[in-house]
């Protein structure tokens, strides 16, 4: 049995996606080949802690392995992500103007997340992030960057440096290491008295929903509800005291935490931990409705192939790591994946091997089908793509259901 990472409570599991491969570890063609034993493979499966509810992997997957140098991931690929962190850097900044010479920290910048409008609004900053090449670009972007990863001891550096910080903000980091008690003692060092932790990340109520099973990736070590962040926070001597949905990838939520009895407590807190009690009920026939999402597409996939339809994926998302490997889907069934990740293409997928392909091989003629893995951003890519379903092709969805559109 696993034990909680917060609690060492029991988890129980409650889905089981298999064998999967590093989201992140696209690998050149041939590669796999020549060294079958150099793909590191774990079983991927989720489950939820019976005393304090945190949902997580059940199976240890080491950090320093993942966020390296090399780390793929660019933030800035999406222009509509590009203006969320933007418009989020714009409100933050007035969060924090009337206090004297404002500190914002952003935790996992990446290749920049809100620091560049923080600093061309002329607000003190720093990221902390351990990927160096990420961390050179939001440089190249006018920010501030330390090179490590968020913990006690990088928070103590940078208190010792630059003083107390008014607001620390995290996107899409804080639910991917393990241990978040690291992430609370770091902000409990870093932050002002009257500070605030702020992080965002996807939402298990949202995951539920839409049975958007592909958000279980090796990096989401948890998969955050409202219910098990705020026992959480309490048990790291903070207290969560907002909560808003995003209607970014695919659904989340944002948590803001303080140090408990500095802010009072949103109604958006208790108003979303009631309605979550119910959607949590989800977590029964969870994995049930996963099998069947994959049989449709499986079952879609090949009867296209037997059709002689051309079918490619689009975006070479972490997600479509879960998805094609639990799905056995491989280059006989999609043959390749566009993607605009310059450090992905001309590399082949995660465990399943697809050649990643940059954006103008979709063009190149268009397919007459295309896998939608990046549907988190279908509207960005609905609207870019417009001519490929003028040009009579269509798109292939599996959140929430199978669908051609
Ligand atoms: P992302 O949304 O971060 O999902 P994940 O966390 O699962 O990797 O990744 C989106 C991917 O899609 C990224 O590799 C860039 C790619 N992409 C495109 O190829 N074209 C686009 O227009 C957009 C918005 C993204
Ligand atoms: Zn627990």
């Amino acid at each position: 049995m696993t034990r909680c990472r917060i609690c060492l409570g029991p988890v129980r599991e409650f889905v089981d996606l298999g064998r999967q491969p590093r989201s992140d570890a696209f690998l050149p063609p041939g590669e796999a080949d020549a060294h079958p034993e150099a793909e590191f493979f774990f079983r991927l499966a989720a489950g939820a802690c019976a005393d304090c509810g945190m949902a997580q992997l059940t199976e240890p997957v080491p950090a320093e392995a993942m966020f390296h140098r090399d780390y793929p991931y660019r933030t800035s690929q999406s222009a509509r992500m590009s203006e969320h962190f933007a418009r989020t850097a714009r409100r933050l900044a007035a969060e924090v103007r009337d206090r004297p010479d404002p500190f914002v920290v952003e935790v996992g910048c990446n290749d920049g997340g809100i620091l560049p409008t923080l600093a061309r609004a002329g607000v003190r900053h720093l990221g902390v992030d351990p990927s160096g090449r990420a961390a050179a670009e939001a440089a190249g972007r006018g920010a501030r960057v330390l090179t490590a990863f968020f913990g006690p001891e990088s928070a103590a550096e940078v208190r010792a440096a630059e003083g107390p910080a008014d607001l620390v903000y995290s996107a899409n980091t804080v639910s991917h290491v393990p241990d978040l008690a690291s992430v609370f003692a770091g902000a409990d060092l870093l932050l002002a008295r009257d500070g605030r932790m702020v992080f965002e990340d996807p939402y298990l109520g949202d995951i539920l929903a839409r049975t958007a099973f592909d958000q279980i990736i090796d990096e989401h070590v948890y998969l955050f509800t409202v219910g098990a962040v705020r026992q959480a926070a309490r048990r790291y001597g903070f207290e969560l005291v907002d909560v808003e949905p995003l209607d970014v990838h695919g659904g989340q939520l944002r948590f803001t935490v303080a140090r408990p009895g500095r802010y009072r407590v949103s109604s958006a807190v208790k108003r979303t931990l009631r309605v979550e009690g119910l959607g949590l009920a989800a977590l029964d026939g969870f994995a049930a409705r996963v099998e069947h999402v994959r049989d449709e597409l499986v079952a879609l996939l090949r009867t296209l192939r037997e059709q002689g339809r051309r079918v490619v994926g689009y975006g070479a998302t972490a997600k479509s790591a879960t998805v094609t490997n639990y799905c056995g889907i491989g280059p006989d069934l999609l043959p390749f994946v566009c993607d605009s990740t310059p450090a992905k293409q001309g590399l082949v997928t995660p465990g399943t091997h697809i050649p990643v392909r940059p954006p103008a091989a979709f063009a190149d003629p268009y397919p007459d089908f295309a896998l939608l893995f990046a549907w988190n951003h279908a509207e960005e890519i609905m609207a870019k793509e417009r001519a490929f379903r003028a040009a009579g092709g269509r798109w292939i969805r599996y959140v929430p259901g199978v669908r051609v559109v």
